[in-house]
């Protein structure tokens, strides 16, 4: 219940998105993982605003809410700061209320910090000023249309799966990066082993959530389909885990070849 919360801690609110999720993942699909992009630039676009607004939506709840397993929160700063170095440009996606960037400041020269939601990027700004932290640069951007680089990494921590163009998302972030810099993400992904009742439960339920505005657009990728998928971008996987073991999410460092 706990992964289900944690994914709906947020909401959405229209029924075609559901529809839409399917199209995109029988697409993605068909097209062995090239470009899962069916629709018209209206219907995009107007995607990209239900989502903006689901995700405004959510932000004051989202900013209170604690987060759920610390532990393995903990663990991925850790691991994630081991891959950084103190003169890192660093590009966030999906970067919320700015938790992860506000943790890993000090480990950095500088951090973008980018979500789709004004609202999520706002609470974010009054943390930082807040903390004192002045090196985090907080800027609305969607996942497949960042700001032009060079950076050393991207970090897209628990934003992989609520992305609804995945292969153009990681095109974007292979865009922004330069050569050699690290793509750094966990994502909720199909699980394999310990959660098959809970996903197959998620499989049920979430329909009808998001059908009453209580869940976000999600897609589940298995993890040969999603790294397959990080492959296809241009880069080479260097390290992958799940932390904890018992999760589904997924944490893979990836350069950009
Ligand atoms: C589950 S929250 C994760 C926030 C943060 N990265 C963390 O780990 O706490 C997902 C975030 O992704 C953002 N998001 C969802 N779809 C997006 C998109 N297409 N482009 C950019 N951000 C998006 C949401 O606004 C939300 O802030």
């Amino acid at each position: 219940m706990t992964v289900f919360i944690d994914l709906c801690a947020c909401d959405i609110r229209l029924v075609f998105l559901e529809m839409r999720m399917r199209q995109a993942r029988d697409s993605f699909v068909k097209n062995g993982m090239q470009d899962a992009r069916t629709k018209s630039t209206n219907v995009e676009d107007a995607d990209m605003v239900n989502q903006e607004q689901f995700w405004d939506g959510v932000a004051p709840k989202y900013a209170k809410s604690p987060i759920k397993n610390m532990e393995g929160y903990e663990y991925t700063l850790n691991q994630t700061r081991s891959f950084l170095k103190e003169t890192d440009l660093v590009l966030e996606i999906g970067a919320g209320t700015g938790s992860t960037a506000l943790a890993l400041a000090d480990s950095v020269a500088q951090i973008v910090a980018t979500d789709i939601s004004e609202q999520m990027l706002a609470v974010g700004r009054i943390r930082a000023k807040e903390q004192g932290v002045k090196n985090i640069r907080f800027q609305r951007t969607e996942a497949d249309r960042l700001p032009e680089g060079p950076f050393d990494a991207v970090m897209a921590h628990n934003v992989l799966h609520l992305v609804e163009d995945l292969p153009a998302t990681l095109r974007a972030c292979h865009a922004s990066l330069r050569p050699g810099g690290l793509l750094i993400s966990k994502t909720f992904l199909k699980p394999t082993n310990g959660l098959q009742l809970m996903y197959r439960f998620m499989c049920l339920v979430l329909p009808i959530m998001q059908w009453l505005g209580k869940a976000p657009f999600v897609v589940f990728y298995s993890a040969q389909e999603f790294e397959r998928t990080i492959e296809c971008a241009g880069f080479e996987i260097i390290e992958t885990a799940n932390y904890p073991a018992t999760e589904a999410r997924r944490y893979i460092v990836a350069r950009k070849r």
